[in-house]
């Protein structure tokens, strides 16, 4: 960058006033104040400007209740939930990727394997859908006993928590594999929905001339024990909003295309009164080495 002398010794003044004891806290004030200020010589904002953003922020503080909180849109929004994601939970190749948990988890009843999640309005209008896979490890053995708690839409885009004609706990499950590692529920085929926009950050989206939509998805947290767990969504594959998902969520491994099944033997087998979609998505969790073992990597030792 180049010397500016004035602007320089300012920056450098407040890095030396930054005296925090936790030298994680000092670590992380001194980089956001640098490239802020950085931020600042690049693009230069008029003293106008820089007061429409500070309203901005105001406006988006004052957007928050205790069930709403406008800057987590903010930052998934801007990909930035996207990224701590990823910095946090990058994992083998082999393992199945995370992706952000997103504002609608709650609670969900324990259901039996192959139980309808399906129980409002939208069982008697949506298409069937029966979604299946495997919990294994990255060496594809399977995982008995894992829990996987799913969540998701129902066909108008809508959560229970959002739809006062669904009741609670629809759309959600906390299922167990069962000795295979398998999991299995009957569910509807979920469509794309638009994030909140009646706020300042629906706004900011307008402004950048972005859509709200996310594509259809569905969202599962997988836990075993010896494990590490992972929060992931599976998209529907075809949907018109996969390149474009104003959360910045969707990988390619966490696409799937769901097929049409229209043979009674099939349906019969998942329980199923007619034609229906099959989605398939296997999860692949990483093995986490066992507590002695961290410890002596964290020790320096050698693990045995
Ligand atoms: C959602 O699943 O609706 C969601 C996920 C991340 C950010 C915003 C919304
Ligand atoms: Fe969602």
């Amino acid at each position: 960058m180049t010397p500016e002398p004035e602007l320089d010794r300012l920056l450098a003044d407040v890095l030396r006033q930054v005296k925090a004891e936790d030298p994680r806290l000092a670590e992380i004030v001194r980089s956001a104040v640098t490239h802020l200020h950085a931020f600042v010589r690049e693009v230069r904002p008029t003293e106008e400007e820089w007061l429409r953003g500070i309203d901005f922020l105001v406006r988006t503080g004052q957007a928050c209740t205790p069930t709403r909180n406008e800057f987590i849109l903010l930052s998934d929004m801007l990909g930035l939930t996207s990224a701590v994601d990823e910095v946090n939970h990058a994992g083998p190749p082999e393992a199945t990727p995370s992706s952000v948990e997103g504002p609608f988890h709650s609670p969900a009843p324990a259901r039996p394997l192959g139980a309808s999640i399906a129980e409002g309005p939208e069982r008697d209008r949506a298409e069937p859908m029966v979604v299946h896979g495997r919990v294994t490890d990255c060496a594809g053995t399977p995982i008995a006993g894992a829990t996987v708690d799913v969540w998701q839409a129902d066909d108008a885009g809508h959560y229970d928590t959002q739809d006062v004609a669904q009741p609670d706990g629809n759309l959600r499950a906390l299922l167990t594999t069962d000795d295979e590692g398998r999991y299995w529920f009957r569910s509807v085929l979920p469509s794309s929905y638009p994030v909140p926009t009646d706020g300042p950050v629906g706004g900011l989206l307008t402004a950048l001339g972005r859509h709200p939509m996310r594509p259809a998805h569905i969202h599962l947290r997988v836990e075993a024990a010896g494990h590490r767990p992972v929060t992931t969504h599976v998209f529907v594959a075809g949907d018109p909003y996969l390149d474009s998902d104003a959360a910045f969520a969707v990988k390619d491994a966490l696409v799937v295309a769901p097929e049409r099944r229209d043979d009674p033997g099939e349906a019969a087998r998942w329980a199923v009164d007619g034609p229906f979609l099959d989605f398939a998505f296997d999860i692949r969790l990483v093995a986490q080495p066992a507590q002695a073992e961290l410890a002596a990597v964290t020790l320096g030792g050698v693990a045995r």
